[in-house]
C-alpha cells in the first residue's frame, strides 16, 4: 500500500474523516494564484467555522507553488506536490497530536525512533516554551538530546503575512547511513524534515494584531513527494516510486538514459504533471498570457524546450505519452483527472501546435541575438522581442541566456511586459485611434477578423493575395483582395475553417510601435506604405499575421465567436469581395 492509503486509512480509524482535496485554484480565495499548503482551504474553519465534516479530518491536498520555477530541475523542487495532512478543529490538541504522528511513523511506517528527532518552540517575550510537546515527546521514548528549541524563524507557522497561526514541532528523520550522532543538529543536513504539527491558538491580522483564536486548532502538513523519497532512501526526489514511471516513459520516447540528463527529464516530468493538474482542475484554466493560464503556458512551454534539447520529435505525440503516464497514475485518486482526460490531453496538444511553431525560428533568431551581443549582457528589448514575437517566456530566455553565460535584464523586461498589456488591453477597449469610424465592440472583433481573413486567404489561395479594402458595420465585415479567379467552394470552406481554428486556438494579438522601414522589412503586410507615418503600429496575431494597422483590436482571438463566410463576388477586375458574420 502507498504512504497516502496508509495515511488516511491510519486517521480514519483513529476517528477522522477523509475530506476530498479542494482544487487547485482556489475558489474563494483571489489573493493566491493556486493553493499552496494543505491548510489554506481549511482557514474559515481554521478561524471557527463549524466544518460539515466535524472536528477530525484527512486528507491529501494538491499544491502548486510556482514562485521558484527556476529551481525546478533539481534534485528536491517540484511546481506540484501533494500535502497529506490531519486536523483537529478544537478537538485533541498537543499530545494526542504528537502521539498520532509518533504512532503512525514508528508503528504504521516501522520508522525506528533512534532515526527521529523534533524541534519544539523555545518560546518568546509574549508566548512560554512549549514545554507540553516536548515533555509528549520524551513519554514516547524520544530522547532528550534528540530534542531542539528554536525560536520563531523556525517553530512558528503562518502562511504569508496574516491568518491563522501558532508555534509547532517538526519532525526529522535521520537520512544518511552514517553513523546517527547522538544529539540532534538541526543544521545538520544529513536530518531531513519530514512533517509539521502546528498548533494554532492565534490569529494575526493585516496590521499585525495577534488574537487568539475562538477554538485551538492542530493543522499538520506532511509533503509526500519528500517523505517517500526520504523513506524509500534515494538521494534524488524523482528517483522514488512516485516518479519512476513517468521517467521511465521520458526515457522511452527519447530513447536516453535518466542518468546523464536529469535536468530536462525532471522539468519535463515535473512541468507536464503540473500542467495536467492545472488544466484538469473544475476552474476550466486554458494556457494565456495572464494569471493561471500564463503560469500553464510557461510551464507547457519550458516542457517543450527540454524536450527538444533531448532531441524528442516535438511534433509527435510525446506530450500525450507523459500525460497518460502521469493520468493513470492519479486519475485513481482524483475524479477530475479521469473526467477531464480529453480536455487535458486537448489543451497540451493545442498549445504545443501553438508553441511548435514558434520555437524553431525563436531558437535561431536568439542565436542570431547572442552572436551579435558585445557584452554578457541581454537586455529588454531583445527580451520582450523573443517573447513578443516567439513566445518565449521570460525564464526560458533567461534559461538558455544562462546556459551562455549571459545575463538577461529581466526587471526591465518586467516594466516592458506590464506596459505592454496596458497597451493591449486600451487597444481592445478601443482606445487607440484606428481607421474605423466607431469602435463599438462587434466592429472591433471584426477589424481583429479582417487580419485573420487575410492571412487564411494567403495560406489558402497563395501568398500574393492581398488586401484592397474593407467595410465594417457592427453587423457584418465586406473584404476585398487582390484574386485571378472566383473562388471555388473548397477554398471557402478550407479559409472559413483556418480563421475558425485561430480562433479555437485563443491567439494573443498584441501590438508592437517601430519604424516603418523596419516593420516592412519585418515581413509585416501592409496595404498603402504611403498613408503610414514613420512610427508604425504592428499589430501581430502569433505567428498567423503580422500587419501594419492603427488598431483597435481585440486581445486575443478567442473574443470572436463563429466566423462565417456569407458571399463570395466580383468586385472589380483582379479584385474579389467576401462577406462575413461573426456569430
Ligand atoms: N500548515 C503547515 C505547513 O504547511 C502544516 O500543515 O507546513
Amino acid at each position: 500500500m502507498n504512504l497516502k492509503d496508509l495515511y488516511i486509512n491510519y486517521f480514519i480509524s483513529k476517528g477522522h474523516k477523509q475530506i476530498p482535496s479542494a482544487p487547485v485554484v482556489p475558489e474563494n480565495d483571489p489573493s493566491v494564484l493556486f493553493n499552496t499548503a494543505g491548510m489554506q482551504p481549511l482557514i474559515p474553519y481554521l478561524m471557527g467555522k463549524p466544518h460539515p465534516y466535524g472536528t477530525r479530518l484527512c486528507d491529501y491536498q494538491k499544491c502548486i507553488r510556482t514562485n521558484d520555477l527556476e529551481s525546478i530541475g533539481d534534485k528536491t523542487h517540484h511546481t506540484f506536490f501533494e500535502m497529506l495532512g490531519n486536523w483537529s478543529l478544537g478537538d485533541y490538541f498537543k499530545e494526542e497530536s504528537i502521539g498520532f504522528s509518533f504512532e503512525f511513523l514508528t508503528k504504521v511506517l516501522n520508522i525506528p525512533i533512534n532515526k527521529l528527532a523534533v524541534t519544539v518552540f523555545m518560546g518568546d517575550e509574549d508566548i512560554p516554551r512549549d514545554d507540553v510537546s516536548a515533555n509528549a515527546w520524551m513519554k514516547l521514548g524520544i530522547p532528550k538530546e534528540r530534542i531542539a528549541f528554536l525560536g520563531k524563524e523556525d517553530n512558528f507557522w503562518i502562511a504569508g503575512e496574516s491568518g491563522p497561526c501558532g508555534g509547532d514541532t517538526e519532525i526529522f528523520y535521520f537520512r544518511s547511513n552514517d553513523e546517527i550522532p547522538e544529539k540532534f543538529d538541526p543544521t545538520d543536513d544529513r536530518w531531513v524534515e519530514i512533517w509539521n504539527n502546528v498548533f494554532m491558538e492565534f490569529f494575526k491580522d493585516t496590521d499585525g494584531k495577534v488574537t487568539v483564536l475562538p477554538k485551538k486548532n492542530v493543522d499538520t502538513g506532511m509533503g509526500l513527494e519528500r517523505v517517500v523519497a526520504v523513506l524509500e532512501g534515494v538521494d534524488d526526489n524523482y528517483k522514488a516510486s512516485i516518479w519512476s514511471n513517468i521517467i521511465k516513459t521520458i526515457e522511452e520516447i527519447s530513447n536516453k538514459k535518466y542518468l546523464g540528463n536529469e535536468k530536462s527529464m525532471r522539468i519535463i516530468a515535473d512541468h507536464i504533471r503540473t500542467a495536467v493538474f492545472i488544466s484538469a482542475d473544475k476552474s476550466g484554466i486554458k494556457p494565456s498570457n495572464t494569471d493561471q493560464g500564463y503560469i500553464l503556458r510557461r510551464l507547457i512551454r519550458r516542457a517543450i524546450r527540454h524536450a527538444k534539447k533531448l532531441d524528442i520529435d516535438i511534433s509527435s505525440d510525446w506530450e500525450e505519452l507523459i500525460a497518460l503516464a502521469i493520468i493513470s497514475q492519479y486519475e485513481e485518486y482524483y475524479e477530475e483527472i479521469k473526467e477531464n482526460k480529453d480536455i487535458v490531453l486537448e489543451v497540451l496538444r493545442n498549445e504545443k501546435n501553438k508553441f511548435n511553431r514558434t520555437l524553431e525560428k525563436g531558437l535561431k533568431e536568439f542565436e542570431k541575438i547572442i552572436s551579435n551581443l558585445d557584452n554578457n549582457k541581454l537586455n529588454k528589448d531583445l527580451a520582450f522581442k523573443l517573447y513578443d514575437t516567439y513566445g518565449f517566456p521570460i525564464e526560458l530566455t533567461v534559461e538558455l541566456a544562462s546556459e551562455k553565460g549571459i545575463i538577461v535584464d529581466t526587471e526591465g523586461f518586467k516594466e516592458k511586459f506590464k506596459a505592454h498589456q496596458e497597451l493591449s488591453r486600451a487597444g481592445s477597449t478601443g482606445k487607440f485611434k484606428g481607421g474605423l469610424a466607431t469602435n463599438g465592440d462587434m466592429e472591433v472583433k471584426y477589424h481583429t477578423t479582417t487580419h485573420l481573413l487575410n492571412a487564411a486567404l494567403k495560406q489558402v489561395i497563395n501568398k500574393d493575395v492581398h488586401q484592397k479594402g474593407s467595410n465594417i458595420t457592427s453587423e457584418r465585415m465586406r473584404f476585398d483582395f487582390s484574386c485571378d479567379h472566383k473562388l471555388s467552394e473548397e477554398e471557402i470552406r478550407k479559409a472559413e475553417e483556418l480563421v475558425n481554428i485561430w480562433i479555437k486556438e485563443e491567439i494573443p494579438v498584441t501590438m508592437t510601435e517601430m519604424n516603418k522601414e523596419e516593420a516592412i522589412a519585418s515581413g509585416a503586410e501592409c496595404m498603402f506604405i504611403e498613408k503610414y507615418p514613420d512610427i508604425v503600429s504592428v499589430y501581430t496575431i502569433g505567428n498567423v499575421s503580422k500587419e501594419l494597422c492603427g488598431g483597435p483590436h481585440v486581445s486575443n482571438t478567442k473574443e470572436l465567436g463563429t466566423f462565417k463566410i456569407v458571399k463570395e463576388e466580383a468586385s472589380s477586375a483582379g479584385v474579389r469581395r467576401i462577406k462575413a458574420v461573426l456569430n
